[in-house]
């Protein structure tokens, strides 16, 4: 499809689920390079990385274990907004740990996740994400895995959403 709508909104086809498949596969041959002698942990972030999670643990061939997190954000306390993530029931000292993003936008959410998981002592932590805007970063975030650079629009479908709508495209599309 090239145009889609999601809610008011018009999407055209920004990049299609070949070129992600190669890219998912690039990052896939890179952390099986990397992690040759480990059993890394995964832990994917939902919901908007639930595709490309199960698409880049399948393109993997070492053995890893993944997990299913979310980031929940409370608002307007006293000590400003707050990222807890929940469900990591895994211990995960001395763990390589790979995160699975499906965007880092300003890297705000991975600015505060980030110290909270290696507060835990793994023995290290990558992130791999599937999108990333150069433009609009605002934290030190280094993503080791990443398989697109993508300009400061907005984006959805493989994952990602507007509004809660627009997650099952199989392609990627972006605002017209
Ligand atoms: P930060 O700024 O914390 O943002 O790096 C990361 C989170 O913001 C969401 N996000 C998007 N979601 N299309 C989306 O569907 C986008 O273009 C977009 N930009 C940011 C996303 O949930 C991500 O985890
Ligand atoms: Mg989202």
């Amino acid at each position: 499809m090239a145009n889609i709508q999601v809610h008011e909104k018009a999407f055209k086809l920004f990049i299609s689920k070949e070129e992600i498949a190669k890219q998912v596969n690039r990052i896939a041959a890179e952390i099986d390079q990397d992690y040759e002698n480990e059993i890394p942990l995964f832990i994917a972030i939902l919901n908007g990385s639930f595709i490309f999670a199960s698409d880049l643990i399948r393109s993997v061939n070492i053995t890893a274990e993944i997990s299913f997190v979310k980031v929940s954000s409370y608002e307007g306390t006293a000590v400003g907004n707050m990222n807890k993530l929940i469900g990591l029931n895994t211990d995960i000292k001395d763990r390589s740990i790979i995160i699975i993003e499906d965007i880092v936008d300003t890297g705000n959410t991975l600015n505060k996740i980030m110290p909270y998981l290696k507060e835990q002592q793994p023995k290290s932590i990558e992130i791999a994400s599937l999108l990333s805007k150069p433009d609009a970063i605002k934290y030190p975030i280094e993503v080791a895995y990443n398989c697109f650079d993508i300009p400061n629009n907005f984006v959805v479908g493989y994952g990602l959403d507007y509004d809660g709508l627009g997650r099952q495209y199989a392609d990627i599309y972006q605002t017209i």
